[in-house]
């Protein structure tokens, strides 16, 4: 092959074409990014979560009562806050009998590690209660230990530190009363002191890390599908999941379990300043899931018109908690919470997936103008439709054309050679239209061949990145035993983390993005079709360095030499970095290979078979 481009013969992209989608699916927060170690801290479970398949699902989730002597029980009166009504009543009569909760399938500590434990306990009868609070292995070694003096009538929370004496990932966690009688505990939380950029109700930090080393541009969150929620009292309010732990409103996940929301709207801020990303909020457009199995309302119930202002109030809100200063009420808050400077919010989604019906066209023309007319700074998302085989998105398309929305979210999991033989899906995009925020796509399989369709697709991504302004690989994570949706990017348990083939192609793009695309031939010896849409090639520039990256994907069964012929860089460090991507196509553990090669105005470099390869030649 020979590929062929003058520098100078550029055109500008967007510079945010790799992002994140975070959706807390596969237990992606609760369990699993989110740091916390105890599972059902707050006793909100509840049989509904699961709607009702597991009867172990309650208030008692992941905790039980050992020994003799004792009992454990669950009260709703005087509770710290009304949005988390539940408490444990641990009441014993004879020094022995423990309260433990399991963690996640386990509670994963360090050899020296400290760890933060905390509770809200009080004691009804006014009677000093010491507790021993330890961690301990499947057979009864203490692994650390601590303990905690409850001498109030009134809710008091009560910090305190358990240092690990071992590396384990099944530890328990046991609450040990020292004095006979009864004692209220909530909130019974664990959380490493090491949290991603040391932050307090922080995020695991190596599976963080693992997502920052992607150098997403943005990040989406809530969902998907979990903005929406499958009913119109399983929507995400933001307002829910800020403030203090004990008072945000837990909620049934509509994958199959329970949210706590302790990662909510702050800490997903936060993160996206800590690994500079832009962020994306998602809200749902007044309706719900047409899919909704909650009550079968679907959007048919769309939100009653009476309540419309008062939740476009909250979208608008949602604006000001970000960019307001802290003289406003929202901006207060966010400053309240440790974050006086304002967020810099510059886009925000409404819908998700949506039925293009009357009940949510309404509904989203609404909340859109108004959020329009009150920050025309921000720029507005708006959905095309659900991405279910055979629904086009003429509709949703028609809705925005009509509006003047200027992005429109488009979602689309398919087969990898949908993804290599439609590299040609936004060449044909009308320019003057809104633009694309490709938010959801996948070609169904962790496999290196289904990566490399996706690096192919980058490619034209790359090429298009003047009508497509953002994409986001999705499902992000996946804990092992509790996959709801496959593919994902990233898969995890307690103690590792086990990145997909196709997590690489998003790392070597997120790494290597430009703002420029460098017009391109490559020309192949063989030009049949199908040959042709095997091999492809992109060439961006960074304009910040200067660098230049040369993009290759064959996915062929041969190697591909080829001849590349570079016009136009006349200051570049003639020793280039080159990243290789390959193996056998079904393989599902491949890893990335960098090492240096030799480039000039002319050079040779070979495509292996089934390769994705990354030259980046830096300027002088
Ligand atoms: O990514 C998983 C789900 O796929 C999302 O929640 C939804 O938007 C889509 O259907």
């Amino acid at each position: 092959a020979t590929l062929s481009f003058d520098v100078s013969q550029s055109k500008k992209i967007s510079d945010l074409l790799i992002g994140i989608f975070f959706e807390d699916l596969n237990y992606a927060a609760d369990g699993g990014l989110y740091a916390e170690l105890i599972q059902n801290r707050d006793f909100e479970y509840s049989l509904h979560d699961l709607k009702g398949s597991d009867k172990s699902w309650t208030s008692t989730k992941a905790w039980s009562l050992r020994g003799v002597g004792g009992t454990f029980t669950i009260d709703t009166v005087l509770p710290i806050h009304a949005n988390n009504k539940n408490f444990a009543v641990l009441k014993i009569s004879t020094i022995g009998p423990s309260l433990v909760n399991e963690g996640w399938s386990g509670i994963s500590v360090t050899e020296g590690e400290k760890y933060n434990f905390s509770v809200f306990a009080r004691t009804p009868e006014n009677i000093t209660k010491k507790l021993i609070v330890r961690l301990i292995s499947k057979d009864g070694a203490v692994l650390g230990e601590t303990s905690v003096t409850v001498n109030s009538l009134k809710w008091e929370k009560i910090d305190t530190v358990i240092a690990a004496n071992q590396t384990i990932a099944d530890a328990s966690l046991e609450i040990l009363p020292q004095s006979i009688g009864t004692v209220n505990l909530d909130m019974v939380s664990l959380f490493p002191q090491k949290t991603f950029n040391g932050r307090k109700n922080g995020l695991r930090a190596d599976l963080a890390q693992t997502i920052a080393d992607i150098h997403p541009r943005f990040m989406r969150f809530p969902g998907g599908c979990l903005v929406h929620g499958d009913g119109l009292n399983n929507i995400y309010h933001w307002k829910n999941t800020i403030g203090p732990l004990e008072s945000r409103k837990p909620q049934r996940n509509l994958w199959g379990y329970h949210q706590t929301v302790g990662l909510g709207y702050f800490e997903y801020f936060q993160f996206c300043e800590d690994i500079g990303a832009e962020p994306l909020p998602v809200v749902a457009a007044g309706v719900c899931c047409q899919n909704s199995s909650d009550g079968g309302a679907g959007q048919q119930g769309g939100m009653p018109m009476c309540q419309m202002d008062s939740y476009i109030q909250d979208i608008l809100d949602l604006i000001e908690y970000c960019n307001g200063d802290t003289k406003t009420t929202w901006g207060k808050k966010r400053a309240e919470a440790g974050h006086p400077k304002p967020f810099s919010l510059k886009y925000i989604g409404i819908g998700n997936e949506d039925l293009i019906s009357d009940i949510f066209q309404e509904r989203f023309e609404m909340i859109y103008k108004v959020v329009k007319e009150k920050h025309p700074e921000i720029t507005v998302i708006g959905t095309v439709g659900p991405f279910e085989e055979g629904t086009d998105y003429t509709e949703g398309w028609n809705l925005a054309t009509r509006l003047g929305v200027p992005m429109v979210d488009e979602h689309y999991y398919k087969l990898p050679g949908w993804f290599i033989n439609n590299q040609d899906y936004y060449d044909k995009y009308d320019r003057t239209k809104s633009k694309v925020y490709l938010g959801e796509y996948a070609s169904r399989g962790n496999a290196l061949y289904n990566a490399l369709a996706e690096a192919s697709y980058l490619t034209a991504i790359e090429r298009n990145g003047d009508v497509v302004h953002m994409t986001s690989y999705a499902p992000l994570l996946a804990k092992d035993g509790f996959v709801k949706w496959k593919t994902d990017l990233i898969y995890f348990g307690n103690n590792y983390i086990k990145p997909s083939v196709n997590y690489y192609v998003q790392k070597l793009y997120g790494e290597n993005s430009g703002d420029a695309y460098i017009e391109n031939n490559l020309a192949l010896s063989d030009s049949k079709e199908t040959v042709r849409r095997r091999v492809s090639a992109s060439v961006v520039r960074d304009s910040k360095s200067g660098d230049l990256i040369i993009k290759l994907v064959n996915l062929l069964p041969v190697e591909v030499n080829t001849h590349v012929k570079l016009n136009g860089m006349d200051k570049m460090d003639t020793t280039a970095v080159q990243t290789t991507l390959t193996g056998n196509p079904g393989d599902k553990k491949v890893f990335p290979v960098t090492e240096t090669c030799t480039v000039g105005s002319e050079f040779k470099i070979s495509m292996p078979a089934y390769s994705f390869k990354v030259i980046r030649i830096v300027a002088k």
